[in-house]
This record gives structure tokens, C-alpha cells and sequence, in this order.
């Protein structure tokens, strides 16, 4: 099993490259299900969760091809793939795959607004705490969907083979939800409304993508979408926009270090209650024409109080990152956690550094240490794992993080990024 070996201590310095977003590019795949015409994504990261969904999406029927690299684009550039269900061939989604990606689960909306029915196993992913599925379910029933659960898989089936608009207000904002309800609503007979959307810039990234397919969509990135259905949509080609949470961390990352990077592509607007804390702890931050430049220059790391929220506030995605840095910081942070129930796993191997974490419930304070020190570690989940990569980037001497698949579902060229700013890191295969 791979292995991630670095030695901390150097300041990350330069020019890091952001990918595309890994929430938006695996909603925008899975809308290519709505038409038999091709949808053609550019800037899609090299993400094994991006793998695993062309998987998925394959055993339904769609041909997927990986269009050769455009004049221009460097070796960090995002990959550019088509994707043509000309005939969706199988209506099932089965538990071998979609255990793999909870965003898998995600292929129920669009296979029961174009077929009518729908097979898909309850999912899996993360284990960030029970991540129940009743939003989406309550939300495709109120579009006339008829629902059974029967031996851990969802049966969805459309009356008369079609959905009809109807009205959805989630008790709780959540993107996936809000992801599947508005790809079904876009086939269905009639108006959808949905109320308390999720406003994730990766929502708002979906919507245009398939407004571009012919979708009707009004209230984009607010948490009011009305969705007129249409008879059948058609191909487009979107550019996937930047990913914030690796925006974010690459942030951190240079704030954790001392050090000065520009990150290339990113953009502030995506992510701007994070970057406002960053700045708060004693971080420069700043716009510049190629992207948005992080500085932090012999400051110490200063505590600032964060609690994780739904868009536009700090991302839980960013929570176990953002915890590594309070590890140094010259006082004690609380962070509360409120969108998952599971998510400080990173704490008791944050402790392998040194780091002085206590939690209760959902709160966490860390005191400042002087000094963390290298060690191995373990990932756990996809964001906690590289809260790890960050301690060991400012620990003293070397550390090993084990079990890095969850970081390569989720960071394009994490080492390699790392590297060309100076980090001493490396992968270490078998
Ligand atoms: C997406 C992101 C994930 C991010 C999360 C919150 C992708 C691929 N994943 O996950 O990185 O951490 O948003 O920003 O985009 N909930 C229910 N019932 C449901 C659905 C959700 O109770 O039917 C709860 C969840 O348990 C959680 C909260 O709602 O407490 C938010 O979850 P949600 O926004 O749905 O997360 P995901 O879409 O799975």
C-alpha cells in the first residue's frame, strides 16, 4: 500500500496549480446520464474518485473518452473527457460500485427522470458519521417518485415513466440532495421549486453545466431554484470550476509553513469566509491576476475561533486542515463542528505530533504547541488525511502518513504540487 514520507521544516515557496473541483466534476459527470447527446468536461482533475465513477457511470452505458491534451496545457492541467450515454443499458446501481463513492448514490436522479425507474444501493464513502439519505428520497417523492427500500437498495420508479415538478423544501441544507432533486427536475413534467438549496459553488457550477444542456433554471446559487422541465436535453461542453478545498489547503499549507505561494487559478470569491479567517490568524492574502497569493512572513499563527456551516461559510471540508494549523498557533482555537457528527478522527492522530487537542461533542479546542514533531500516521477520511500532510510540513523530521488512498480520491498530484514549492516529500509505492 502506497505511503506518503516527508520532512518537515521547508517553507513552501512559489507556484502551486489548482485542479478543477473534485464536488463539481463528479455531479457534472453524472448529468451526463439526462441525454443521449455527449457532455464534454475540461479541467476534470486525475482523482481516483473520478476513476471510480467512470466506472459507474460505464455500467450504465456510457461511452467515456479521454480527449488528448489541448495545445498549451502543461503537464498540471485538467484533463478533458467526454461523456456519451447514448442508450442508458442498465437502470441498476449496484452495491460493488456505489459502496466505493458515496457520490455514486447521486446516478438516482437522472436515471429515474430519463428512464423512469431507478436501482441503486444505499451508499457508502466516507465514515464521517451516518449520512442517511432521507433528504433525497422525500425530495424525489415529492417529483411523484414511488420509493421502496428493499435488501439495502433504493427502488425508484417514476408513474406513467415520467416525474412531475413539485415543491421540496430540505429540512437541512445539503448539497447532494439538492444535486439529485435539480438533475431530475430538469426532465420532469411541470415546475420544481426547491427551498433551502444548497448554495455550494459547485451547485451553481452543476445548474449552469446543465443550463447549458437546455435546462431551465432560475435562482442560481441561491436557496431558491425553480426548475421548468423540459422533454429531453442535449450536449454541451463546461469548463469544471476551480476546487476551493484544495484551494484552501494549499493555503493552509503555506500559512502552516511561513511561506509565500501563489495558487494558481484559484479564486477568492469560492472561498472567501476561509481566506478571511486565514487572514485573521495572521495570513496576507491577495488577489492577483493568475490566481490568489498566501503569505505568512515570521507572523506567529494567531487562534481564531471557526465554526464549520453550510455555504458561504467555513467549509467542513477545510475543518481537519484548518485544525493542523491551530496546532501552532500562540494561543487556544475552538472549532466546532456542525454539519457531520463523526469528523475528528484527525484529532488522535494530530496527538501523534504532539498536538494538544481536546474534544467534547462537537467542539474541539487546540492549544498551540512550540514545536510538533514527525511521526506516522494513518489517513482516515479524504480531508483528514491531508490535515496530516500539513503537521508533518511544519513538524520536525520525518513522517510517514499510511494509507493514502483517501488522498488520492481527493488531491490531483499532491506530492508532486508539494514538491515544485519546495516541500521534501515523496510517495512511497508497495
Ligand atoms: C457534500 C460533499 C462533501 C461535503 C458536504 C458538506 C461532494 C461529493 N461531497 O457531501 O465533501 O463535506 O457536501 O459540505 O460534493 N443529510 C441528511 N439526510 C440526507 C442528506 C444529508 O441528514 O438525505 C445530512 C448529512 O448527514 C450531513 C448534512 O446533511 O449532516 C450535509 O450533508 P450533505 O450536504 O448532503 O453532504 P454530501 O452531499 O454527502
Amino acid at each position: 500500500m502506497d505511503r506518503i514520507r516527508l520532512v518537515g521544516g521547508n517553507r513552501l515557496r512559489g507556484e502551486l496549480p489548482i485542479s478543477g473541483a473534485k464536488n463539481a466534476t463528479l455531479p457534472l459527470m453524472i448529468a451526463s446520464l439526462l441525454t443521449d447527446q455527449r457532455l464534454t468536461l475540461s479541467n476534470v482533475p486525475r482523482l481516483a474518485d473520478v476513476v471510480q465513477l467512470q466506472r459507474i457511470l460505464v455500467n450504465h452505458g456510457v461511452g467515456v473518452s479521454l480527449e488528448g491534451r489541448r495545445r498549451g496545457e502543461t503537464g498540471m492541467g485538467g484533463q478533458r473527457i467526454s461523456f456519451h450515454a447514448a442508450d442508458i443499458v442498465d437502470t441498476t446501481a449496484p452495491y460493488e460500485l456505489v459502496s466505493k463513492m458515496r457520490a455514486s448514490f447521486w446516478v438516482i436522479g437522472p436515471l429515474l427522470a430519463r428512464e423512469g425507474v431507478a436501482r441503486v444501493s444505499l451508499p457508502g464513502g466516507c465514515a464521517i458519521g451516518t449520512r442517511p439519505v432521507d433528504f433525497y428520497l422525500k425530495g424525489l417523492e415529492a417529483l411523484g417518485a414511488e420509493i421502496s427500500i428493499d435488501a439495502g437498495y433504493v427502488q425508484a420508479l417514476a408513474p406513467g415513466g415520467r416525474l412531475r415538478g413539485g415543491l421540496v423544501r430540505f429540512p437541512k441544507v445539503s448539497v447532494g440532495a439538492t444535486h439529485v432533486v435539480m438533475m431530475a427536475a430538469t426532465l420532469a413534467q411541470g415546475q420544481t421549486r426547491i427551498e433551502n438549496a444548497a448554495r455550494e459553488p459547485e451547485v451553481g457550477d452543476l445548474a449552469r453545466c446543465l443550463v447549458a444542456m437546455g435546462a431551465k433554471i432560475t435562482g442560481i446559487d441561491t436557496d431558491i431554484l425553480t426548475i421548468e422541465g423540459v422533454d429531453r436535453l442535449g450536449g454541451a461542453t463546461h469548463e469544471v470550476l476551480p476546487d476551493r478545498i484544495e484551494t484552501g489547503t494549499y493555503a493552509i499549507a503555506t500559512a502552516m509553513t511561513g511561506g509565500d505561494v501563489l495558487l494558481r487559478g484559484a479564486r477568492r470569491d469560492l472561498l472567501a469566509t476561509a481566506l478571511d479567517v486565514l487572514a485573521l490568524t495572521g495570513t496576507t492574502i491577495t488577489e492577483e491576476p493568475g490566481g490568489v497569493r498566501v503569505a505568512r512572513n515570521g507572523n506567529a499563527i494567531h487562534p481564531v475561533d471557526v465554526e464549520t456551516e453550510a455555504f458561504p461559510g467555513f467549509p467542513t471540508d477545510l475543518q481537519a486542515q484548518y485544525m493542523a494549523l491551530m496546532t501552532r498557533s500562540s494561543g487556544t482555537a475552538n472549532i466546532r463542528e456542525t454539519i457531520f457528527e463523526n469528523r475528528f478522527m484527525h484529532v488522535a492522530e494530530l496527538a501523534r505530533f504532539g498536538a494538544d487537542i481536546r474534544v467534547e461533542g462537537q467542539n474541539a479546542s487546540v492549544t498551540g504547541v512550540s514545536e510538533l514533531i514527525g511521526a506516522e500516521v494513518m489517513a482516515t477520511d479524504l480531508r483528514a488525511s491531508v490535515s496530516l500532510v500539513i503537521a508533518g510540513l511544519a513538524a520536525r523530521g520525518e513522517t510517514i502518513v499510511n494509507r493514502i488512498y483517501h488522498l488520492d480520491r481527493g488531491f490531483d498530484r499532491l506530492e508532486a504540487k508539494l514538491a515544485g514549492c519546495g516541500a521534501e516529500i515523496e510517495r512511497l509505492t508497495g
